[in-house]
């Protein structure tokens, strides 16, 4: 008979993809099962997330993480110790309880997501099961459609453009794995297209080439060649996604386009992006105003909700209240879901149900600063969210991500099934009208 009790949770320090520290936990079973994971970091953040406990001070920049580590050392252990492993929301529950405040300062939003992950790991673990179909168990889930970027601007590439991520998503590909081939024939062509322009200067925080363009639209064209450069058609097999971040530039109603010299009000902004939507096959915005800018998300809703995904991140910050607040309101059409912003899994899961809930678009996210972990593919399939976005094509902490949800899909064999159309939510819409 296996002993599934926690016997001790155990942090240490080591490194994310921005070389800076973080945490990892490893939750260790009676019998001796172990579970591990990493807690990711975000460089633009909303300002409703957990927060992560940092030391400050000089050393790393004061983004130690000695403290967050010793939180889960000489806190989280002694309050786990003794209980079962098999239920996931009693113990995320005690860690809640534990930490006590709302934005999760006083463990540390670090702290408490690397165990809610270890946690999971070792149930998987325990139960003899891959996360994924752990996570699944009796339920059909398919392959998400991934969301992959081309160019990094914004925060992950010193606002170089003021919008943080150009990105492809190839829906009408038969396969996870059809998908990301032609991803990297796009990510091929592109490169080709910079090398030529002699504008190629290696590659920003998740792996998208650095954006050396003069216009925001200038990139917009760049990525829209490089599609049809690749063999693909724009629109009916392979879309744009851009993740607009634009809390990093707005406020108060006021956007500060840098690049382009613009200073536009809600509306102005609204304008600006309804033209970007006429003009290019762009399928999925993220965060197209300011987290403080509710009433602009509503108008910007109302215009392009039915042809267009209209994703919350900072604006929602994987907090399933704010998502049955917006679905009230029509706000968005879509929820990003990162287990960090949340703090611990059982709350990130509760994001998602209250997305799929509103009919939302839910896209498993990981965060600029990344590692090796590969939760974050596993919660996409086994919680069946239908998409997926980890950044681009490049650079191995990303690439670890894309290549397990291949080995996923391989080991589903003629079962697998991939999300593709049917993961956007104006298409699910329109299939129900339809
Ligand atoms: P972040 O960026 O991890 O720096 O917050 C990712 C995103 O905005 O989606
Ligand atoms: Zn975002």
């Amino acid at each position: 008979m296996k002993n599934t009790t926690i016997d001790q949770v155990r942090a240490r320090r080591v490194w994310d993809s921005r070389g800076r520290p973080t945490v990892e936990a490893e939750v260790l079973l009676r019998d001796g099962t172990k579970g591990r994971a990493i807690a990711p970091a975000g460089a633009s953040t909303g300002s409703g997330e957990a927060l992560d406990l940092r030391d400050g001070g000089t050393r790393f920049g004061g983004l130690d993480v000695s403290r967050a580590c010793a939180a889960v050392n000489e806190q989280i252990s002694p309050a786990l110790t003794g209980f079962d492993i098999s239920d996931q929301e009693s113990l995320d529950a005690r860690l809640v309880a534990l930490d006590g405040t709302a934005d999760r300062s006083r463990i540390g939003g670090n702290a408490l997501v690397a165990t809610s992950m270890a946690l999971a790991h070792a149930a998987a673990a325990a139960a003899g099961r891959p996360l994924w179909l752990h996570l699944a168990g009796d339920r059909q889930v398919r392959l998400p459609l991934p969301e992959i970027q081309i160019f990094g601007g914004g925060a992950h590439a010193a606002r170089r453009v003021d919008v943080q991520d150009f990105m492809v998503m190839c829906p009408a590909a038969s396969s996870f794995t059809e998908a990301l081939e032609w991803t990297a024939e796009i990510y091929l062509a592109a490169g080709a297209l910079l090398k030529k322009a002699g504008t190629l200067q290696g590659v920003a925080d998740e792996g998208g080439y650095w954006p050396a363009f003069s216009t925001n639209e200038q990139a917009l064209d760049t990525l829209m060649q490089a599609i049809v450069d690749a063999g693909f058609h724009p629109g009916t097999e392979v879309g744009i996604s851009l993740d607009i971040a634009a809390s990093e530039f707005g406020s108060h109603g006021r956007y500060e386009l840098a690049l382009d010299g613009r200073s536009l009000d809600s509306d102005a902004m609204i304008e600006m992006l309804g033209g970007w939507l006429a003009n290019y096959p762009i399928l999925s915005i993220e965060d197209p105003l300011a987290e403080d800018d509710p009433e602009g998300f509503k108008r910007f809703c109302a215009a392009h909700g039915s042809s267009c995904q209209i994703i919350g991140d900072d604006f929602l910050v994987t907090n399933a209240d704010r998502v049955r607040a917006a679905a009230k309101v029509q706000a968005v059409n879509a929820v990003l879901i990162k287990p960090n912003q949340a703090g611990t899994l059982s709350e990130t899961h509760a994001a998602l149900v209250a997305g799929k809930a509103a009919g939302f678009g839910t896209i498993v996210s990981a965060r600029s600063g990344e590692t090796e972990d590969l939760t974050i593919a596993h919660l996409a399939v086994g919680w069946n969210a239908g998409q997926l976005k980890v950044g681009s094509f490049s650079r191995s902490e990303r690439m670890a991500k894309w290549n397990e949800v291949l080995r996923i899909e391989e080991s589903l064999g003629k079962q697998a099934s991939f999300w593709g159309w049917d993961a956007l939510p104006f298409r699910s819409a329109q299939r129900s009208i339809g």
